[in-house]
């Protein structure tokens, strides 16, 4: 099916590489000229592990292209996915700018019936919003609203969009369903569930999806301050909690706060309609107050590990994007922490295998190092703060000789505590006591 993808953002590029794969016949569109320039010579603008294979694979196969020519992509395709940013207003709300200006271009110049999809992040009613932008259009040719949220992570997002759990489809009419259908259908011969219902419950899976991702997220961590007071061990609690197939074993991984560009907008946001409607979405707000709190907490661990004072002191932190594999700082935890220890009077070394640069656009007065272990060197402490694979497996020796002194503090639970004493280290982590067993004891 011929398809323009408006937006080659994260979502868009993802969307419009993987759709192509599919089989269909794609232009992805984007208003920034540089970026269309930099896709048609072959660069991928965001880090995100095999999307540059995939693009240049459909690119010579002539199935992707790029442009900045909306009306031309509009008129020429049958699908118009919509994956522009809906970033958050200062009150938390999001601005649904962009998706309406992309809804007045396409009434503009529409040329025959459109299969319209939200794929961005909208709140519930925005659909019905493009319906209306359609409808007033006065052309005589019809736009038939879908949404079809997205579920990639960073990081596995081509993977999550090649086998995802599921596939949601909000619609009113068979035609629509019938196309979205087609769209996919690579994904039923796996056979990947579809879930058909109408825009509005669709608009909502992804807010709920997302909330109660975070829900978890915020318990877990809830839970792991829990076992610090009271001498248990949360990855043995979360191991215990997630064996039950109700709860399930995914997102209860203790941590240092969530972060990225959609937990904390989508949470806040989906708050945000509630109130709108008249409700208080109670829950939510405790997840969003539990997460401002753990982050909080954060600093303190780190200023308690270094003797109440940090004044003078020199903290290493390895990892500075909200997760692995991305170059992403949207909203990373590792922004309060390191802004906090500045104010505290700590003097930052830093490094992250992806995120420096974007790094170098928030922190001031770092010392950016080429390695972990270049980090460490003459520090008082070294903090993991995000969990990339090369820190899991530290040359301790190596560490322990660098750094002034044997302190640890690994806010994402990458070490075993028993095994870091045995190594000679002053070891924090989160939610683990020294004298809870090790979890190489339970298994
Ligand atoms: C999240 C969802 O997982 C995707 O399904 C969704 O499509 C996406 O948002 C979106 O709305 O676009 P993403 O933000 O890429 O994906 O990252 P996650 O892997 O979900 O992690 C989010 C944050 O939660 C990170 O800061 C991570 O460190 C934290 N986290 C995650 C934990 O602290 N503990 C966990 O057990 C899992």
């Amino acid at each position: 099916m011929d398809i323009a993808v408006i937006g080659t953002g994260y979502v868009g590029l993802v969307t419009g590489a993987g759709l192509a794969d599919f089989g269909n016949d794609v232009i992805c569109c984007d208003i920034d000229p540089k970026k269309i320039d930099a896709l048609n010579h072959g660069e991928i603008p965001i880090y995100e592990p095999g999307l540059d294979k995939i693009v240049s694979r459909n690119v010579g196969e002539g199935r992707l292209r790029f442009t900045t020519d909306l009306p031309e992509a509009i008129r020429r395709s049958r699908a118009i996915f919509i994956a522009v940013g809906t970033p958050p207003k200062p009150d938390g709300s999001a601005d649904l700018r962009y998706v309406e200006d992309v809804a007045n271009t396409i009434a503009k110049h529409m040329n025959g019936p459109k299969l319209v999809i939200t794929k961005s992040t909208v709140p519930i009613g925005t659909g019905r919003m493009i319906e209306r932008i359609l409808d007033q259009s006065g052309n005589g040719h019809k736009g038939s609203i879908v949404s079809n949220p997205e579920f990639l992570r960073e990081g596995s997002a081509i993977e999550d969009f090649q086998k995802p759990d599921r596939v949601v489809i909000g619609a009113s009419d068979e035609d629509s369903i019938g196309l979205m259908k087609e769209i996919y259908a690579p994904l039923h011969s796996l056979e990947i569930p579809f879930v058909v219902t109408n825009v509005e419950s669709s608009e909502l899976i992804k807010y709920a999806a997302n909330g109660f991702l975070a829900t978890k997220i915020s318990f877990i961590n809830e839970v792991a301050v829990m076992c610090e007071l009271l001498g248990a061990d949360v990855q043995d609690v979360a191991r215990g909690m997630g064996l039950d197939s109700r709860i399930g074993s995914k997102f209860l991984q203790a941590g240092p706060g969530f972060g990225g560009s959609c937990f904390p907008k989508d949470t806040s946001a989906v708050a945000d309609i509630a109130k709108r409607y008249g409700y208080e979405f109670q829950i939510i707000e405790a997840v969003l107050r539990v997460n401002e709190s753990i982050k909080e907490r954060m600093v303190s661990k780190v200023i308690g590990a270094l003797d109440g004072e940090a004044r003078g002191k020199t903290v290493a932190i390895l990892g500075l994007a909200f997760k692995p594999e991305t170059d992403d700082m949207r909203d990373s935890p590792t922004i309060p922490l390191i802004k906090g220890l500045q104010k505290q009077g700590a003097l930052i070394r830093a490094y992250d295998p992806g995120a420096m640069e974007n790094s170098k656009k928030i922190f001031e007065n770092i010392t950016y190092c080429g390695d972990a272990y270049e980090t460490a060197e003459g520090a008082d402490a070294l903090v993991i703060a995000t969990e990339w694979n090369e820190f899991r497996a530290l040359n301790l020796e190596r560490v322990k000789k660098l750094l002034k002194q044997p302190l640890i503090v690994d806010l994402r639970n990458v070490y075993d505590p028993h095994r870091m004493k045995a190594e000679g280290f002053t070891y924090i982590s989160v939610g683990r006591t020294e004298d809870a067993r090790s979890r190489e004891h339970v298994q």
